[in-house]
């Protein structure tokens, strides 16, 4: 039996991250779109690595744990990558509390329950959560440790207190980096690890949705005016992957890496500082 890596979200990050570090394990890759999964998993089987696609809704535990059920058929689980997910400009607020908040947790919460000994994880936030003003240490708390459960019921998430796509987002991003903190004691409990990166404008299908959309001009400008003075790649975000999930990241847990060619930065300090 081969070990098992768990890839839900079937884009060009979460495919960057499998092709990185996924050779020799069987790759089981859930997407929402199953053609999405299948897409990727013949560009990988043709290029010598073993995926299997599977449908799977990250926005459902029953989901989730369907998705696992199907992967402990090859092996022990000791990978997980989470790279499914939900922009500003693709879905109404509660879609993206719902996939992108809640569907994180649970899906953090159920592979820690099965994750292998030494196994490792990494989950996508954003670079997002980290231009919201910080929230109080009680909403840390709040987002770090509620049950999965009770998540959507904050009163802070609540529609009167989420003013739109962009703050729900970045909500559940910020929620991403403070579950992973949690979580990363209780797999530590199992000797294995997690951590969270959270990446600037990366050009994948969802990053070219957001160029497109509303906030287009916003984006642009955003990597023009970052240090870096572009958008970065996929396999950027994978060479920070390889860090956190292989040998020379053994002492790296709970932790959150920012890659953003120095967007945020900028935004404090630079030229991407809001105007008053
Ligand atoms: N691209 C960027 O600039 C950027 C920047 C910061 C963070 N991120 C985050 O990176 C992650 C991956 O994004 P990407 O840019 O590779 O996007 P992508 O569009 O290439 O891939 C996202 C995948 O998630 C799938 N998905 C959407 N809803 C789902 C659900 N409910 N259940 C299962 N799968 C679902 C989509 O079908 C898609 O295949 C997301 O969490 C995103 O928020 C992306």
């Amino acid at each position: 039996m081969k070990e098992v890596m768990i890839l839900t979200g079937a884009g060009q990050i979460g495919m960057a991250i499998a092709r990185r570090i996924g050779f020799g394990k069987k790759i089981v890759v859930g997407d929402k779109s199953l053609k999405n999964a299948e897409t990727i998993a013949k560009i990988m089987n043709e290029a010598g690595f073993d995926v299997t696609p599977a449908e799977m809704d990250l926005s459902s535990r029953e989901s989730i744990k369907n998705l696992i059920k199907e992967a402990l058929k090859y092996g022990e689980i000791s990978m997980l990558v989470n790279a499914a997910g939900v922009s500003p400009s693709q879905a109404p607020v509660e879609t993206i509390l719902k996939v992108d908040l809640y569907g994180t947790a649970v899906l953090l919460e159920e592979v820690g329950r099965v994750i292998k000994e030494g196994g490792v994880g990494v989950t996508i936030s954003s670079q997002s959560g980290h231009r919201m003003p910080a929230l109080t240490p009680e909403q840390d708390e709040l987002l770090a440790i509620t049950p999965t459960e009770e998540l959507l019921s904050l009163e802070m998430l609540q529609p009167e207190n989420i003013r739109d796509t962009l703050h729900a987002y970045q909500m559940a991003k910020r929620c991403n980096e403070k579950r992973v903190m949690a979580e990363a004691v209780k797999w530590g409990e199992r000797g294995a690890r997690l951590n969270d990166i959270a990446p600037g404008i990366i050009v994948t299908p969802l990053a070219l949705d957001e160029f497109n959309g509303p906030r287009g001009d916003f984006y642009k400008n955003m990597f023009a005016k970052c240090p870096a003075g572009r958008p970065g790649t996929a396999d950027e975000v994978a060479n920070v992957a390889e860090l956190l999930m292989g040998p020379a990241g053994a002492f790296i847990t709970g932790s959150t890496i920012l890659i953003d060619g120095g967007a945020t930065a900028s935004y404090y300090y630079g030229p991407l500082k809001p105007q008053e």
